[in-house]
This record gives C-alpha cells, structure tokens and sequence, in this order.
C-alpha cells in the first residue's frame, strides 16, 4: 500500500523504476538501522530538483494514513514547479506537500523554526562546489531532531566519499554507508549510477541508541 499518489506521470522514461528501486533501498535500511516509519513526520527533501522520490520517501518513512508535513527546496525554479504539479496535494487528507526555491545553503532561507526527523538529499554534488555543500550539510545537520536522520544518496563513489567526510568534520555520526547493488548504470559519464551509494547519518550528540559503521 502506498501513502501517496503522484498527480502525473514522471517525465523520463525509467524513472518509474528507479524510484520503485529507491523505495525498496530505504525501506530495507530503515530495517537495516532498527528505526521504523514514524507517525506524523516531519521531512525535509533539500536540494531536490524535480523531486522524483517524494512519494518513496513519505512512503518509507510516515505510517499510512497519519499524514505528516514534507518541504522539497531547489535554486531552480522549473523543477520545483514540475514538483509541485506532480505532489502538492498527494498525501491527502492529513499529509501536507509543499515546495520551494530557496538556497539550502544560507541557514535562514530554511525552515529554522522546527527540527525534522528525516532529511533527503539525492544525488548530493558535493564536488560541484564544496563550500556550498558544506554549508546545506551544516544547516541539515541543525535541523534534524536528536533522534532525526540525514539520508544521502550519490551518483558517485568519490563524490559520496568527500561528502561523507565533510559531514563527519561536522560532527556527524555514521549510521550506516551501503552500496545499492540494483542501481541503473548511467553512460553519461564512467562510474556514474543512480542512486549508487546510500549514507544515513545522525546529528552531532543524538540520541543514539546503536550505530552501523559499515555493512561491507
Ligand atoms: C545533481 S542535482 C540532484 C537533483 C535531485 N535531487 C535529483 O536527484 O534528481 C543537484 C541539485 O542541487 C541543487 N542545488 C545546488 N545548490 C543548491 C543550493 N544552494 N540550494 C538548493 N539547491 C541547490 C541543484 O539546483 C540541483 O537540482
């Protein structure tokens, strides 16, 4: 059963299975780190483009029919518009979707005023521009509740590399850090996957009750 519903097709074709991919890749870690989906929660899609996976995300983490609030932010703005057509108003009655074009990098352009406990961001690029990953990475990691994660995925293995130590420099604790053996090779570039690496981490001095390193 599925939380959400998305209004329209996605654009590209394949999406569909990539998605359904990711779904299943962030169900089986959520198991993966003991934690199951939560009532009413609070999540936050940060740099999220179109915003393929929103209903894999609100479906992974919330429990059917208790609804919960989602923001997706973007710089750019013909994504977020594509985003709103195909989510806002799919996690009715009780679930909110919104989304919005905004810097992820400067702290008051974010919602400050609550902590989530889920924060997503696909396909992180933190080799586009390091100082401003540093800065998204900083900003979720404040906004996450004590027992609040960060979800990461890359295109990349060094690219998932550099942002998984950027993110222990900030304190960060590693939860878990596992390969997605079913991700579509891409041939736009060598190395390149869709959602090739998955990395969960904690805020600084959370709650942690236990923690992965690593599965491999
Ligand atoms: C590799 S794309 C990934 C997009 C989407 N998450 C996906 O998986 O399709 C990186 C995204 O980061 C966004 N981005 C880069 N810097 C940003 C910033 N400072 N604030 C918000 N979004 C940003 C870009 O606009 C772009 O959509």
């Amino acid at each position: 059963m599925t939380n959400v519903r998305a209004a329209m097709e996605f654009s590209f074709p394949g999406i569909s299975l990539d998605i359904a991919r990711l779904r299943n890749l962030l169900k089986n870690a959520m198991l993966l780190i003991g934690q199951a989906p939560r009532m009413s929660p609070c999540i936050l899609n940060l740099a999220c483009g179109r915003a393929d996976e929103t209903g894999a995300l609100i479906d992974a983490w919330s429990v059917a029919g208790h609804g919960g609030e989602y923001l997706g932010l973007d710089l750019r703005h013909a994504e977020i518009c594509e985003a709103r057509r195909r989510w806002c108003g799919a996690w009715r009655p009780h679930g909110i979707v919104e989304f919005r074009v905004d810097d992820a990098s400067l702290p008051h352009r974010l919602p400050g005023d609550r902590r989530h406990d889920f924060i997503f961001i696909r396909h992180q690029n933190y080799w586009d521009a390091p100082s401003t990953w540093d800065g998204i990475y900083r900003n979720a990691l404040s906004l996450l509740k004590p027992d609040g994660f960060l979800f990461f995925t890359s295109y990349f293995d060094r690219e998932h590399e550099l942002a998984l130590a950027a993110l222990k420099s900030l304190g960060a604790s590693l939860w878990l850090d596992i390969p997605h053996t079913a991700s579509r090779m891409l041939t736009d570039a060598p190395g390149k996957s869709v959602d090739k690496r998955l990395a969960i981490l904690g805020p600084p001095e959370g709650h942690i009750p236990f923690r992965i390193e690593s599965l491999r």
